[in-house]
């Protein structure tokens, strides 16, 4: 079989390793004969698995005691409402750097007052908006730290000044284990996992204990229901066991397998980064370098280094299809862009490797030179 470079943007690729020990667990879990997708959560063995999934998230993001790892379900997009559900009481500021902020904003709209600080899609969200303000009585201020569709990051962790000391939330669903991030500036972290820590269905949500014991004196819903109150889970997880519920158990499995093979065959967090900078660097090089292609963000300080979004350049928009049909050919997966940004997207996710960003690359080459 041809080799095939994976480019999706979520599910996307995984580390091989992790998937064959999946595989091999799900057939025959810790040489009981069964597998684990079949015994219950209770079981010594699968508490094992939760614990040591927990110790992984603390050790590669260093997470401090102080704050809570909570695996849950329902994807980012359930989070959008636990997060003003749990912390707003009166308003909270947003910063509307994609869709995916302007969902998560709009779902805060139910529950209180919402400040858009600042928006870009006047331009298609291709940049992130700076010289912005935060409201000091703003009862939280939320980021979308990497905006999968546009291509476009925040790669700093925004001190506690530029937030006006208001607590920052962030969801990191597209570059969670990119890089290191300082967890202290946050009050709350999450995510879906489908990008750089597993497949779909388990979401992250770290969150510091200290914020917690403020839920519950808001005005509106109260009490929350019990599985969107953060309590109920993080009272599960001071017992280190954090079930409230059933887990989803064969995602949580794949994320244990996957930060696994981060923090012991890449070496963690930093290194990770090199190899994420070295890989995106080699593809934006092209995409500048290539006469038929043009970058979409307006300004490369802004660029990510998880999703690169380009198009065709001025005059070459008709070679569009022949671009995609030769990638194809090339053994390209998952390269078109988001229909509202259109052209070509490349999400050089953590288990994407140097080799098949370098294919690209190639491929971008050969396409110049067969049709300029
Ligand atoms: C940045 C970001 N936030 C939220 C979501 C929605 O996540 P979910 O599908 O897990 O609800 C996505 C999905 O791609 C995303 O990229």
């Amino acid at each position: 079989m041809k080799a095939v470079h994976n480019f999706n943007a979520g599910p996307c690729v995984l580390p091989k390793e992790a998937i064959e020990s999946t595989i091999n667990a799900m057939r025959d879990f810790d040489n009981t004969g069964v597998g684990i997708m079949e015994i219950s959560h209770r079981t010594p063995g699968w508490e094992r698995i939760m614990a040591e999934t927990r110790q992984l998230w603390r050790d590669l993001l260093n997470i401090p005691e102080e704050y809570e790892i909570l695996f849950l379900g329902g994807g980012a997009s359930t989070q959008f409402f636990c997060v003003p559900a749990n912390l707003m009481r009166s308003k909270a500021a947003y910063l509307q750097t994609g869709v995916w902020a302007k969902k998560a904003a709009k779902e805060a709209k139910l529950f209180g007052k919402v400040d858009i600080i600042a928006s870009s899609e006047d331009k298609t969200y291709n940049y992130i908006p700076k010289g912005w303000t935060v409201p000091a009585d703003a009862d939280y201020f939320h980021i979308t730290t990497n905006n999968t569709i546009y291509g476009t990051e925040i790669r700093e962790d925004f001190t506690a000044e530029k937030c006006n000391n208001v607590m920052l939330v962030a969801d990191m669903s597209s570059d969670i284990m990119s890089r290191p991030v300082d967890v202290t500036k946050y009050g709350l972290i999450y995510g879906g996992a489908q990008k750089n820590v597993g497949p779909a269905g388990v979401t992250f949500v770290i969150v510091k204990k200290s914020i917690l014991g403020n839920i519950g004196d808001r005005a509106y819903m109260n009490p929350l229901p019990t599985m969107v109150d953060y309590r109920t889970h993080a009272a599960e997880e001071a017992k280190n066991i954090s079930m409230f519920n059933t887990p989803p158990v064969g995602a949580i499995f794949l994320m244990h397998e996957t930060l696994n093979w981060l923090k012991n065959t890449i070496g963690g967090v930093a290194e990770m980064n090199k190899i994420n900078t070295k890989k995106s660097n080699l593809l934006y090089e092209e995409i500048d370098r290539n006469s038929m292609f043009v970058g979409t963000v307006a300004d490369k300080a802004d660029r990510s280094i998880m999703n690169h979004c380009w198009v065709m350049a001025p005059g070459y928009e008709d070679k569009q299809d022949a671009f995609m049909a030769y990638a194809k050919e090339c053994g390209m997966v998952g390269i078109k862009g988001h229909r509202s940004v259109g052209g070509f997207r490349a999400s050089l996710y953590n288990a994407c490797s140097i080799e098949d960003v370098e294919a690209l690359v190639q491929c971008m080459q050969d396409f110049e030179k067969k049709n300029k």
